[in-house]
């Protein structure tokens, strides 16, 4: 098993690719947080995994709150002890798609804040967690938005942009303190965020991605276990896009 003895958290885990990834985790042998601002939705991915015989703990928190997001890496420690693998995942679409001189202010600041900012948050206080027990490996989720422009999503490709920068950064500052920082980079992905963009521009995005499909949530979960756990020792600093060629193309 991958990650066995390990102490993961998934942030965005009551959806989409955070579950995916919760779940994963779990049946490679971590200790899994299942954090989401969804009660409901963290707790169902945390009882998913206590029913196949891991060991879970559901916990809400809203990755834009710095205090919020501080006592949702205090009740890891609380729980589990320490914290070895971190997946900086919980994102939000745009509301509508709009050229960039029509997005509305309070819309970019929402955007950047659920997409960048949060990563930043939860790096500050995952990376202290993390050293106080020899260091850790962390994903953030990017986007193939943070590798190329996507017409009329420009706040969401700014913020993916940041994110591959952030992680880069962290990387940077903190391989000293043994801490891997590494980011994905999923393309169109079957999860309810990306559901309205599919729907709409299904026979574009599909002309765009030479494996002609859309990926599923589990196909980006190996990918972050993978990043998170020993296999990966020598990984730092790195976007890696899961997206079926699309970003080659
Ligand atoms: N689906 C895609 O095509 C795709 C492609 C590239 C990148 N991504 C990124 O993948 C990540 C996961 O998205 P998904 O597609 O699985 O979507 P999803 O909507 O299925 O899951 C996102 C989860 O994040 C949670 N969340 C949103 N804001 C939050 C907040 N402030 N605090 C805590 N939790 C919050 C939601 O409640 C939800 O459970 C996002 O960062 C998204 O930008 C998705």
């Amino acid at each position: 098993m991958m990650l066995a003895g390990k102490v993961a958290l998934v942030t965005g885990a009551a959806s989409g690719i955070g579950r995916a990834t919760a779940l994963l985790m779990a049946a490679e042998g971590a200790q899994v947080v299942a954090a989401d601002i969804d009660a409901q939705g963290a707790a169902a991915t945390a009882g998913v995994i206590a029913q196949q015989g891991g060991e879970a703990l559901a916990v809400t928190a809203d990755v834009t709150d710095d205090a919020q997001v501080a006592a949702m890496v205090a009740a890891t420690l609380a729980r589990f002890g320490r914290l070895d693998c971190a997946f900086n995942n919980a994102g939000v679409a745009p509301r509508e798609a709009a050229p960039l001189a029509a997005i509305d202010p309070a819309e970019w600041q929402r955007v950047i804040a659920a997409n960048l900012t949060s990563v930043f948050l939860c790096l500050r206080h995952e990376i202290p967690a993390m050293i106080a027990d020899g260091g850790g490996a962390i994903v953030n989720t990017a986007s193939i938005a943070g590798r190329i422009g996507l017409a009329q999503a420009g706040a969401y490709v700014a913020a993916k942009h940041g994110v591959i920068g952030l992680t880069r950064n962290a990387a940077l500052d903190h391989a000293k303190d043994g801490i891997r920082v590494n980011a994905v980079c999923p393309g169109f992905v079957d999860t309810p965020l990306a559901s309205r963009g599919i729907e709409r521009r299904r026979a574009a995005i599909l002309a765009r991605v030479p494996m002609a499909r859309i990926g599923e949530p589990a196909e980006i979960a190996q990918l972050v276990v993978w990043l998170c756990s020993d296999r990966a020792s020598f990984v730092n600093g790195a976007d890696v896009a899961a997206d079926g060629g699309h970003v080659a193309n």
